[in-house]
């Protein structure tokens, strides 16, 4: 058993990995974020007993895991800039996780603004997670996740210029937005709840910081320091 974990240890230190996922056994990966933080601001239901879940931009899986943690009766995680494209990261981390959680998640190489029903199927939940953001025809994207989305999606973004109550999407210059050259626009709040009537979903709902408390420097850099900064939707058709 020892030499096992000193393997998956090894396996381990030889990826380089975006999120941090617990692996039992006291093996954790070098994520460079723990996006077990991320989990109650999102407000994915704690419950998915039977629905069946699409992970977009799913990268090193966290999310398609938890997902099948609250007991999604099928997960297919998706992922390509991220898996195959030009970007630092690859599946390793995905398959590894995968492989040692001894999960049933489902995975597909294909690209945002490739997916159709009859390419991958529908799902009951969505999620959306990080993405939008780097896409050069957020519109268009949207359109093609609310083409598979029964019923809820969950979308996180970066968003900008909050104060601006039309809807308004800011475009970034090359390394602008955290010196990231993936991240292209800033929607604010308006214009992603107008995609997402515009794209078919009924219900657009903004989900609540986890806390009051943590909201404080998010409220100094958004308004005082004019910065964007994240938030959470969920969409219902
Ligand atoms: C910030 S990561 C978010 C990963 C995960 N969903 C999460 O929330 O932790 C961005 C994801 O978007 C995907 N993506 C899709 N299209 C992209 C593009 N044009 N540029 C950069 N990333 C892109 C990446 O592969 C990556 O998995």
């Amino acid at each position: 058993m020892g030499t096992d974990i000193a393997e998956l240890k090894a396996e381990v230190d030889a990826i380089r990995w975006y999120h941090a996922i617990d692996l039992g056994n006291g093996v954790r990966t070098p994520g460079l974020y723990d996006p077990a933080d991320k989990v109650a601001r999102y407000h994915i239901p704690a419950d998915l007993s039977g629905r069946t879940v699409l992970d977009i931009g799913a990268w090193d899986g966290f999310f398609s895991f938890e997902a099948e943690r609250r007991g999604a009766a099928r997960v297919l995680a998706t992922d390509s800039y991220a898996w195959s494209g030009t970007g630092w990261g690859s599946k390793r981390g995905f398959e590894l996780a995968r492989r040692v959680l001894e999960s049933k998640v489902e995975d597909h190489d294909i690209d945002v603004m490739d997916l159709t029903p009859e390419r991958i199927g529908t799902f009951d939940v969505v999620l959306f997670l990080g993405v939008l953001y780097h896409l050069r025809h957020p519109m268009l994207a949207i359109e093609k996740v609310a083409s598979v989305c029964d019923h809820q999606l969950i979308l996180e973004t970066h968003v900008d210029c909050v104060a601006q109550r039309k809807p308004t999407v800011r475009l970034y210059n090359w390394m602008e937005l955290d010196a990231d050259t993936t991240n292209f626009c800033g929607p604010n709040p308006a214009a992603v709840a107008l995609m997402l009537y515009a794209a078919g979903f009924t219900r657009v709902e903004i989900q609540p910081p986890a806390s009051r408390l943590y909201n404080v420097p998010k409220w100094v850099a958004t308004r005082l320091l004019k910065r964007g900064h994240r938030m959470v939707f969920h969409a219902f058709k």
